[in-house]
């Protein structure tokens, strides 16, 4: 079993941007973090960053295919896309949206989510720790956990 890790735009300058709301850890601290863990797990990862919204569909298109599970940071197109909403509503594996900051603690326009419409859990302000509990819980469902 795979599980794909899927960061949206910006979060490649994780640690240099806006570090007082999303720390100063770097997004290949949470790749390391993630491998590791998913090692424990024994799931595969693919652990991907793209500031483009047709290449972060194409990858939904690509777990779909492999029968893999996803965890989401769609970062701004969180509250945008209906186009990775609808590339996630062809995907039937197991999806968790993360979120580094407690969007419900910040501006209005942060609080609706597209992707909330199809994911099975959502983990917002618990900092980068939110991928590793993210990733556990697709493990765990592509285990067969009970939704
Ligand atoms: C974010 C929250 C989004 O509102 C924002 O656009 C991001 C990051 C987070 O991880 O807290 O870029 O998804």
């Amino acid at each position: 079993n795979t599980v794909y890790i899927l960061n949206g735009p910006n979060l490649n300058l994780l640690g240099k941007r806006q570090p007082h709301i999303y720390g100063h850890v770097t997004l290949a601290d949470v790749e390391a973090e993630c491998t590791a863990l998913a090692a424990e797990l024994g799931v595969g990862v693919r652990f991907l960053q793209s500031n483009y919204e047709g290449q972060i569909i194409d990858w939904v298109h690509e777990a779909r295919e492999d029968g893999a599970g996803i965890v989401i940071n769609p970062a701004a197109f969180t509250h945008t896309s209906v186009a990775i909403l609808d590339a996630l509503n062809t995907f039937e594996g197991p999806v968790i949206e993360v979120h580094i900051s407690n969007v419900h603690k910040r501006e209005s326009f942060r609080h609706h989510s597209y992707v909330s419409l199809r994911a099975d859990g959502v983990i917002a302000g618990c900092g980068t720790e939110g991928y590793s509990l993210g990733l556990r819980r697709v493990a765990s469902l592509l285990n067969g956990a009970a939704k």
